[in-house]
């Protein structure tokens, strides 16, 4: 059951469909669009953007979480994510570990192409994750 309406998945949706207009992926020629969606409402598009040294690649969701935390945003309800052909794709495992950090509930919705898609939430895309909580406090 997700913590947003109809209207507001179906906006992340349009949104992260659209993200991926920008990708800049002229090695892998695949793209991908990401959506995230604030606590207080706010929606930050990310793609991915590879680099000529090929593991210097950065995909839409990081670049999605960068923009949004380094406009001041820390707290996330939920991330659509979609490339450009009949797939629901998932998240890798570095924007995985990445995403935990500012919460495992987050709600990620995998879009297909046709708008279709399939929900999840980040702490059972990555179980047993190794979070902030983990290290010692200060
Ligand atoms: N990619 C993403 O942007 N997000 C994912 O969830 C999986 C992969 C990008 C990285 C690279 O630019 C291309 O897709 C092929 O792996």
């Amino acid at each position: 059951m997700s913590a947003l309406t109809n209207d507001q998945i179906e906006e992340l949706i349009t949104q992260s469909l659209e993200a991926r207009n920008f990708s800049y992926s002229p090695y892998s020629k695949f793209r991908v669009g990401a959506a995230l969606r604030t606590t207080d409402g706010k929606i930050y598009q990310g793609c991915n953007v590879e680099n000529a040294s090929y593991g210097g690649a950065i995909c839409a969701e990081r670049t999605a979480f960068v923009k949004a935390v380094s406009e001041g945003h820390l707290r996330f309800v939920a991330l659509a994510v979609s490339c450009d052909f009949n797939h629901y794709i998932t998240p890798c495992g570095i924007c995985r570990q990445f995403m935990n950090e500012f919460g495992k509930n987050l709600e990620i919705f995998f879009v297909n192409d046709d708008r279709t898609y399939k929900r999840s939430v980040l702490t059972d895309l990555l179980p047993y994750a190794f979070g902030p909580e983990d290290l010692p406090s200060k």
